[in-house]
């Protein structure tokens, strides 16, 4: 997702360090809560901000365009949603600081397909990156990924099976569960357009 730049975007998350964290502090209480979420790559945060109002627990959301994170904290500004917070990085180069934290949920919601074969490595579902994942799950922590792309969809299934989760479902037909699911702006504008919507889950063994 390419936003257009916005000037505002950087002095406004710099204005509001309780939404957009700059490090992880893994004593803050934020992170104390029962039950943790992530989702990378938030976007205009659409699927954070409804989650967060349909799930009990805390939610940060990483997301690299600083011009796109900005409109997804202003949102959670304007709902004035103390569950959730959000970063502007990329989740490799904040990872090590994520390794601080367990997680009952990853949520990958219409990641960039980057659909040449010659750039599969910066797909964010790479078995070394589902892995990654998987280090900050709790026990029993799922990766919930959705993307209307076929070539990421099969790309992740062939690449499942050395990441160390189990696949808990795969379906290339989701059909949009309301009462536990959110549309993110991607999954709107896809269903808008009568594409198909497929969902994997992956869970963390005991
Ligand atoms: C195609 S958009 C989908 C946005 C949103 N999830 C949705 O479904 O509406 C993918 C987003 O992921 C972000 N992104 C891609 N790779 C990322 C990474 N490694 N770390 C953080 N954000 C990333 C991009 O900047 C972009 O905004």
């Amino acid at each position: 997702m390419r936003g257009r730049h916005k000037a505002w975007a950087v002095p406004y998350l710099e204005e509001h360090p309780d939404i957009c964290l700059k490090t992880i502090d893994e004593t803050d209480p934020f992170f104390a809560c029962e039950k943790l979420y992530l989702e990378i790559g938030i976007g205009k945060g659409d699927f954070i901000v409804g989650m967060s109002k349909k799930l009990d627990g805390n939610f940060l959301g990483l997301e690299r365009e600083r011009s796109i994170i900005g409109m997804a904290a202003k949102k959670i500004e304007a709902e004035s949603l103390p569950n959730v917070k959000v970063m502007a990085e990329d989740f490799d180069f904040v990872y090590e600081q994520l390794s601080k934290l367990r997680f009952d949920a990853i949520f990958l919601n219409f990641s960039d397909p980057w659909p040449k074969k010659r750039h599969a490595k910066r797909r964010l579902t790479t078995s070394g990156r589902l892995k990654a994942m998987g280090a900050l799950l709790k026990e029993g922590g799922r990766i919930l990924i959705k993307t209307d792309n076929d070539i990421l969809y099969a790309f992740t299934m062939e690449e499942i099976p050395s990441c160390g989760l189990e696949l808990v479902d795969a379906t290339d037909h989701y059909e949009f569960d309301e009462s536990n699911d959110v549309m993110s702006e991607y999954e709107r504008n896809f269903r808008g357009q009568g594409k198909n919507i497929h969902r994997i889950e992956l869970r963390k063994g005991a």
